[in-house]
């Protein structure tokens, strides 16, 4: 239809991509066999039908594991240069890149290893893709709030090459608040700060508050839960806090792309935006995403451009660079 068209054609921003959700079946077999590694799956094809997930920590298990075929800064060069790549074909003009140094750090990989590897990507995809992105550095939530700050620590020689720190992996028993202290001295060596409120936890209201209030964030990942709360739509609109939604994602581990969120988060002017998460596994990056999104609640073109408008306005890009995108 012209408007899959359209959706195709518009330039695109993304905040919600895990580089290790990039991992391709095809090159995580390339790097197991540059690595001397054997995988359980005879090949690609294989290992792409094992993928089954209904929840977030049946879908972390496989994402953690699968990350290990990653080792030397040339694998995760690899991995993000597939990466943007494949961003650049489906028109996205600026990315911010999650990645997990603790999925690294915790096997033995040099935190080193995996910014040097990830940076050289980035600084290539400027020049040869003219694609921009940055990194954001995420905290294993599932892990201690000291491990977290040494990991913040570990960063500091690498402060130019970050510009933000993020909060991810199991909720569930993991609030927002066990890593206020990481967040405020993240916050005092000048990143930005946003953290996952993934879809329909135990606890999503209270840890959406948690991060406005105890954490102070800049953005939100997921947050569609707010929505369940009286004061907490409003409280973000006046803050201008966006939310960075992920419908195919989101239909993996609830079942549903829950898409009236994303209409019910427009109609009320939030920043909302659309995303992939891991695409690699849940088979859709940026455009797959709109058209899914698309093809649930047939969107306007109004609104088509309304959240790309919003995913530029929320990015943590220098004024005058963000102006020349919108
Ligand atoms: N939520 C939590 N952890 C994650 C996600 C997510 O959506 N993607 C990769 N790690
Ligand atoms: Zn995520």
């Amino acid at each position: 239809s012209e408007l899959a068209e359209f959706i195709r054609d518009v330039p695109k921003c993304e905040l919600h991509l895990h580089i290790e959700g990039t991992l391709e079946p095809e090159l995580k077999f390339e790097l197991a066999a540059r690595n001397g590694v054997t995988l359980p799956y005879p090949d690609a094809a294989a290992l792409r039908a094992s993928y089954s997930f209904h929840d977030l920590a049946s879908f972390l298990v496989g994402y953690y594991d699968g990350v290990g075929v990653v080792r030397t800064e040339q694998d995760f060069y690899d991995l993000a240069w597939a990466y943007l790549s494949k961003a650049h074909s489906q028109r996205v003009r600026y990315a911010e890149v999650f990645f997990d140094p603790q999925a690294h750090t915790s096997r033995g990989v040099e935190f080193g290893t995996v910014v040097r590897g990830l940076r050289r990507a980035l600084v290539d995809a400027r020049r040869l893709l003219d694609l921009r992105a940055e990194l954001i550095m995420c905290f294993l939530r599932d892990f201690s709030a000291e491990y977290a700050m040494a990991t913040l620590m570990e960063s500091l020689p690498f402060r130019d090459w970050i510009i933000g720190v993020g909060l991810d992996s199991d909720e569930r028993g993991n609030p927002p608040a066990k890593f206020a202290a990481v967040f405020a001295r993240a916050r005092a060596e000048g990143y930005l700060l946003t953290a996952h409120c993934d879809v329909d936890q135990e606890n999503s209201v209270a840890h959406i508050r948690q991060c406005l209030d105890e954490i102070g964030v800049d953005r939100i990942d997921h947050g569609i839960n707010a929505l369940d709360d009286p004061e907490l739509p409003g409280e973000l609109l006046r803050r201008g806090i966006g939310l960075t939604v992920c419908p195919v994602s989101n239909r993996f581990v609830t079942g549903r792309l829950h898409h009236e969120a994303v209409r019910r988060l427009l109609d009320l002017g939030l920043r909302v935006t659309v995303n992939s998460d891991d695409p690699a596994y849940f088979d859709a990056y940026l455009t797959e995403n709109l058209l899914a999104l698309h093809e649930a609640m047939d969107l306007t073109r109004q609104e088509v451009i309304q959240l790309q408008r919003n995913a530029f306005e929320i990015a943590w890009l220098p004024a005058r660079v963000r102006d020349g995108y919108l």
